[in-house]
């Protein structure tokens, strides 16, 4: 960092990146796998099952999925491995110490997507994030080898706090850049959230695609990008709950016992999940609203957590009394599913070029913790 640090009363995101793994799973395509295993299973343990000694393996269905989510498919960035019933996980080979590692590599390609667009380059960045649900390993920091690989001076590092990851980044970020300590930031969701699917699981096993998002936010007073949103204020809250968890971990080394059993990757209870959050987001962006003397009907573009459908369109109802046009509140969660924290950055990353100056954006995350995070953008 060249220049003194100096407070600075506008800070803008200027530029977002995004890159999208090139294999897809359909509903249709998990559904097959899933069945077939269940198949195998229960009839490799009938006599168990009708003892009441073995729970089966339930079967799935794609109308339900869909229905039920609003999911229709998701990428990932390995698709060996997750339809084979023999598998049932993505075969991604480990990387040497030496090698880029998977994470930091879809994290560079969403960051230099972002650098693009926001017309900077690694000299300009005093500070790289790396925010997602899960971080392949505990160190050093992918954010420090995403730093290294692009050439970045100043300093990095990782940040987890599962869906809410991108937007409690940004918050860190906006605060640097209007504090004075970095005069733009780069903050980076590799979203490699495959390998934790139970592909077992009907409950679970479609809700994730993987994915990778990356914002850059810097001094409004230096921003050169052509589209930038003025940050007006951003609001986090965090309750604790239950309901959704995934309990792998370096502790499983401590623990012995099997550390991938179901409890191990993700599960939750998603009808509470449900229950408990739409009201929790719709106050919370009522109130961050509120303090920027805005009604939700002020709102141009909603840029939600991309979770459930339903969920999105009952949030946004309890906000303006009326289901959304998909123009107000872009869902993108049929073709990516749900991608932990980076939903709402590919929502705003696809959907926030028509803004014309002076008009009013939300990005709201919710998920596991409880957590939520919005932000109130403006275009300049
Ligand atoms: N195929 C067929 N049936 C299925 C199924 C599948 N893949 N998955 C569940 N079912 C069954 C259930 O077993 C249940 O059967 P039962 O009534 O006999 O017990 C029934 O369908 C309803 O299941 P339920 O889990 O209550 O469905 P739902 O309408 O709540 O939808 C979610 C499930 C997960 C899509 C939904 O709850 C959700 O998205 N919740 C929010 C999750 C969220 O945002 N999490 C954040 C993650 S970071």
């Amino acid at each position: 960092m060249t220049t003194p640090a100096q407070r600075c009363d506008e800070v803008v995101i200027s530029g977002s990146g995004l890159w999208t793994p090139e294999h897809v799973v359909t509903n249709e395509e998990l559904v097959i796998a899933l069945n077939a295993y269940a198949d195998r299973f229960n009839e490799t343990y009938k006599a168990e099952i009708e003892a009441g000694e073995r729970e089966p393996v339930m079967r799935s269905d794609p109308e339900f999925i869909h229905k039920a989510s609003g999911i229709r498919q998701r990428h990932v960035y390995v698709k060996d491995g997750i339809l084979d019933i023999d598998v049932m996980r993505p075969l991604i080979p480990e990387r040497g110490e030496d090698e880029l590692s998977h994470q930091a590599e879809i994290a560079l390609a969403a960051a230099r997507d972002a650098l693009e667009h926001s017309g900077r380059e690694a000299a300009d960045i005093d500070a790289v994030i790396v925010s997602c649900a899960y971080t392949q390993r505990a160190y050093p920091a992918i954010a420090i080898e995403v730093q290294h690989a692009l050439g970045i001076e100043g300093f990095g590092f990782d940040m987890l706090v599962a869906c809410s990851a991108a937007t409690f980044a940004l918050h860190r970020a906006y605060e640097m850049v209007s504090s004075g300590t970095a005069r733009a930031v780069l903050v980076i969701n590799p979203e490699l959230v495959s390998p934790q699917v139970n592909y077992r699981d009907r409950d679970s096993h479609f809700i994730f695609g993987d994915v990778a998002t990356a914002v850059v936010i810097e001094r409004g007073d230096t921003a050169v990008s052509e589209h930038q949103y003025r940050i007006l204020g951003t609001r986090a809250r965090t309750q604790y709950a239950n309901t959704i968890r995934s309990n792998f971990g370096y502790m499983s080394h401590a623990y012995g016992g099997d550390p991938f059993a179901p409890d191990k990757l993700f599960h939750q209870e998603g009808r509470a999940v449900f229950r408990d959050v739409c009201p929790m987001a719709a106050e919370h962006i009522r109130g961050h609203l509120e303090q920027h003397e805005l009604q939700p009907s002020n709102v141009r573009r909603w840029w939600l957590h991309q979770a459930n459908l339903n969920m999105n369109q009952l949030i946004a109802k309890k906000l303006l009394g009326r289901v959304p046009e998909e123009s107000e509140a872009p869902i993108v969660l049929d073709r990516y599913a749900n991608t932990a924290s980076a939903g709402s950055i590919i929502a705003f990353h696809l959907h926030n070029k028509d803004l014309q100056a002076g008009e009013q954006g939300v990005i709201c995350s919710f998920g596991a913790g409880y957590s939520i995070g919005s932000l109130i953008l403006e275009k300049r």
